[in-house]
């Protein structure tokens, strides 16, 4: 089965700050079925890796998505968006799989296994699910100004990282 995301950069800026702050502070609305705290540009531009991103992919902003425990986000596509970049903030006990069709009843799974303070490039339009075991679970997630495709973004950032030699791990 074909891998969904790709490793894009580390975080210096964003997880060392939400590192320091109680995750439970600030303030929650509804969104796409996830409780979601809005982080304003500026903020995610501070972020050296995200400021490259966004001068080759506008970004239009971040929240963070926060999940109860003992919950699962069912198989879907995202709709609105192409791809995101997300990275895991905190968790206890969580799995974040994508799937592909084998037969009706049946799916090939693969799992997005999370590195702290890695942002990773995720294809939203392939099925996807999150299921949360223990304790709250909270990510980051971005999303671009204009609607693109996971694999036009990737060689977007691709070739942003052979001109500039900064995204180190690509896989
Ligand atoms: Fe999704």
């Amino acid at each position: 089965m074909e891998k969904y995301y790709t490793y894009i950069g580390e975080s210096t800026h964003i997880s060392t700050y939400f590192a320091k702050v109680d995750l439970n502070l600030p303030e929650w609305q509804s969104y796409m079925g996830w409780n979601a705290s809005i982080i304003p540009l500026e903020s995610v531009l501070l972020e050296d890796t995200l400021a490259r991103v966004h001068s080759k992919l506008p970004i239009e902003g971040a929240a963070v998505l926060k999940m109860e425990p003992h919950t699962c986000y069912k198989w879907h596509i995202d709709t609105e968006r192409g791809c995101s970049i997300n990275m895991l903030l905190h968790h206890t006990n969580s799995l974040c799989l994508f799937g592909k069709e084998i037969n009706s009843e049946n799916l090939a799974i693969r799992e997005l296994n999370y590195n702290y303070n890695e942002f990773y490039l995720f294809n939203t339009r392939e099925p996807h699910t999150v299921i949360n075991f223990d304790g709250m679970r909270y990510l980051f997630s971005v999303k671009f100004k204009d609607f693109v495709d996971y694999n036009t973004a990737k060689s977007v950032l691709c070739q942003n990282a052979f001109e500039n030699n900064t995204f180190s791990k690509l896989i």
